[in-house]
């Protein structure tokens, strides 16, 4: 199964009603505790970095391996740039063969917004690549460095800046949130009923780590064809390998932080109702 579009696995998620995960990974063992999770459930996956993790794992390292563990996987395989701030490294990450990207331009203006993400889209569609925007602020930070607040997706907003950019798919915020949350999430479901009914591309939903299963349901119910999971994976290998600590050898180390992976792979995948969809 070639690595495949973004844009393609979203619309097979639109077309058959469910989510589709897109998991964060920092390492080779990660990828392939991913890919194998896909394979086992014949689920569609999309594999992602975002650029504040590429000061742990370097752009031009770890991309060719997620590239080419997506072209020889058994199951159509997106890779994705994950919040990408910089044109420099969108570029680099289009040239490594990524099939989708993010623009990132959720802290300016909705003016400057639509001018920098135009001009992203513009440099994804050479590739041929999807391109994903947000719009809003999705609370916390992706690497935890910073503690944003969420400033809820205006629904006329979304409905202008879809318009304007054209992008393929739209992240929300609805009261989600990077990172762990503080007691149970509460996601803004009438929020997203109302962006749902004015915007017509697949929505994002960032920060999944932490949401329940029901509200994974009425997301997926309400529009959310794509879902970010990071904390959750990471946090799953690191107390798997603290349970199993110490190791006397460096490769059963190694199974056990790709196995962890997996297994939150797995786990998210059946909430999300993408297993068996191939
Ligand atoms: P979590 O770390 O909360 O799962 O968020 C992941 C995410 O949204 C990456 O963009």
């Amino acid at each position: 199964m070639p690595l495949v579009k973004m844009k393609e696995i979203l619309a097979h998620a639109e077309e058959h009603r469910y989510g589709v995960g897109a998991f964060s990974v920092a390492s080779m063992e990660m990828i392939m505790g991913a890919v194998s999770a896909a394979e086992e459930l014949r689920s569609p996956l999309i594999l992602q970095i975002a650029e504040v993790r590429l000061k742990h794992s370097p752009l031009h390292l770890i991309g060719p391996a997620m590239v080419a563990a997506a072209k020889e996987a058994a199951v159509p395989v997106a890779v994705h740039f994950d919040h990408g701030l910089s044109e420099e490294k969108i570029h680099e990450a289009l040239e490594t063969g990524f099939s989708s990207v993010m623009y990132d331009g959720s802290h300016y203006s909705l003016n400057e917004n639509i001018a920098q993400t135009k001009k992203m889209a513009a440099l994804a569609r050479e590739y041929g690549a999807t391109i994903e925007a947000e719009l809003g602020q999705v609370g916390g930070s992706e690497d935890g460095s910073v503690d944003l607040e969420v400033l809820l997706t205006g629904v006329k907003e979304a409905q202008a800046f879809t318009a304007a950019t054209e992008i393929d798919a739209l992240a929300v915020a609805i009261g989600n949130a990077h990172g762990v949350y503080n007691g149970e999430p509460r996601l803004r479901f009438d929020r997203l009923e109302e962006i749902h009914n004015e915007v017509d591309v697949p929505l994002v939903l960032h920060g999944g780590s932490g949401i329940s299963e029901d509200g994974f349901r009425k997301s997926i119910g309400l529009g959310i064809r794509k879902i970010n999971v990071a904390t959750a994976t990471f946090n799953q290998v690191v107390s798997t390998v603290n349970k199993n600590a110490p190791f006397t050898d460096y490769f059963s180390y190694h199974e056990q932080v790709t196995a962890a992976a997996a297994e939150n792979v797995k786990r998210h995948m059946r909430m999300f109702k993408s297993d068996g969809r191939l």
